[in-house]
């Protein structure tokens, strides 16, 4: 049937190298890996890990921010095969249109939107609070309340939030090169506080507040509104919050901390080696950042007790509470310039990926245009920006986050089930990466995918299942019949 139809690997390969749509190959495993850690680190561990340890798990997030970790290894293998075998930008999307025919493209291409877009523009949001937090606290300004809210309305935009993601896709438009320089700077910073955070934090460690480290299930916690049941408690299972089902439904929130090792897969065209470097930068930024959340959420629960921890600004917090307020100024300081490096690689990939689209011819050619100064795929690149400020100045932070995780988890269950189909359709490839034990790997990282969307709240569940149906909508009276396999003689 016309929509399983599979645009063969080859294929793919060779449409990176059309004239006015060629991205320049640039980018190296070190540059990858700062990729990686540019975007990894931000919300997560900046603000969720706050509401994950004083609503859900207590000190154990710790234990949460492992389990997340292990999903995302899982899957990272799965990607990392798919990059070394299709080094083409688009990354889950790409990989499907190889493997699992052009609907299932199609389907985590729109999905994509989810994690992409729509997770720039909730970062933009607490972005915003943090920014006009520290103007008031540096430089004593008081910005009004409405210019950086959390729950906007279309009278009262979030502006601060909108401004950003404006500058951001300025500097996204003059070149990829010149961005990855800039992160590498702000990555710096980010490092930096977080090695702050955990060496002086270390020092205000009382062991007593590490017990009990897995709260008993009920446990009241530091917000009077409790988290919302997840979908297996909805289903009657005893996982409630706090204790064993607390550590796990903490894992599906701060799962969000961890988003963004799959957008090196999106780097892989703009990549001189991708075979080596993808796998490469991948592992290399998710073992970094794991490692490093589990020190911090460790600190943080061992400085203030997680029934009293701050669920808006957890990090800063934590050392206001002891009195370390220059420390916590820092914090501040490094949360505004670390999260404008996340916003930023978000709107890269997402831009990459409707690029594809569009060179697919899956959404109109126009997107696909390549600047022929810069070789950046500038319309696509400016309406990404316009659209991800839009939706950030207008919409409500707290639903945006579960949206993403959940998003992003239905890709990685599309990703690995895809590497299982390759090797059957196409065991002649060369992996320069193979995921060891193939269908046993793969399979549990589909599982393990499906059984932390579990945690999310019901709701979430509902809202993907409507926002795919719509794709499939779009795609049934667009891109079906637009496809360029569609118009390939013979098809
Ligand atoms: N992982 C990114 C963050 O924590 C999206 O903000």
């Amino acid at each position: 049937m016309g929509i399983f139809r599979t645009k063969s690997v080859e294929d793919a390969i060779a449409s990176t190298d059309e004239p006015g749509q060629r991205l320049r190959k640039s980018l190296s495993a070190w540059d990858l890996t700062v990729f990686g850690v540019g975007v990894i680190i931000g919300t997560g561990i900046f603000v969720l890990t706050g509401e994950a340890a004083g609503t859900r798990a207590g000190p154990a997030v710790a234990l949460s921010f492992v389990v997340s970790g292990i999903v995302c290894a899982l899957a990272a293998l799965c990607y990392a095969e798919f990059a070394s075998t299709v080094p083409v930008a688009g990354s889950a999307y790409t990989f499907s249109y190889a493997s699992l025919g052009e609907v299932v493209a199609w389907i985590i291409g729109w999905d994509l939107i989810l994690e992409l877009a729509l997770g720039a523009s909730t970062v933009a949001v607490g972005w915003s609070s943090y920014a006009a937090d520290l103007l008031g606290q540096t430089l004593g300004l008081a910005v009004p309340a409405w210019l950086y809210s959390a729950t906007p309305s279309p009278t009262q935009p979030n502006l601060i939030a909108a401004a950003v993601v404006l500058v951001l896709t300025a500097v996204l438009c003059v070149g990829t090169k010149t961005s990855a320089r800039f992160n590498a700077v702000v990555v710096g910073i980010k490092l930096a506080v977080v090695g702050v955070v955990i060496v002086a934090g270390l020092f205000f460690v009382k062991v007593s507040n590490w017990s009990p480290f897995v709260p008993p299930t009920g446990s009241a916690g530091a917000s009077s509104t409790p988290a919302d049941p997840s979908l297996w408690q909805d289903l009657g299972l005893p996982l409630g919050t706090f204790g064993v089902g607390g550590i796990l439904t903490a894992a599906a929130l701060v799962f969000f901390a961890f988003i963004g090792f799959d957008i090196v897969a999106t780097a892989a065209e703009e990549t001189k080696n991708p075979q080596r470097d993808v796998p490469r930068g991948i592992f290399g930024s998710l073992a970094v950042c794991t490692a490093l959340y589990v020190l911090v959420s460790l600190v943080v629960t061992g400085m203030v007790r997680y029934d009293e921890i701050s669920v808006e600004a957890p990090l800063a917090n934590a050392f206001r509470a002891v009195g370390a307020d220059v420390v916590a100024t820092l914090i501040s300081v490094g949360t505004v310039a670390g999260l404008l490096t996340v916003m930023m690689i978000l709107m890269l990939g997402q831009s990459r990926v409707l690029f594809a689209m569009a060179r697919d011819r899956l959404i109109p050619a126009w997107f696909s245009k390549v600047s022929e100064r810069t070789q950046v795929p500038v319309r696509i690149t400016a309406i990404t920006g316009v659209v991800v400020a839009v939706v950030a100045a207008v919409t409500p932070i707290s639903d945006l986050a579960e949206m993403v995780n959940i998003g992003t988890l239905f890709a990685f269950v599309l990703v690995s089930v895809g590497v299982v189909v390759l090797r059957r359709t196409r065991p002649d490839l060369p992996r320069a990466f193979r995921v060891p034990w193939v269908p046993v790997l793969p399979i549990a990282s589909a599982l393990a995918a499906v059984v932390l969307m579990g945690f999310l709240p019901a709701v979430s569940w509902v809202r993907l299942g409507i926002w795919m149906a719509l794709g499939l909508l779009v795609y049934l009276a667009y891109g079906y019949r637009h496809s360029r396999l569609a118009r390939r003689p013979g098809a």
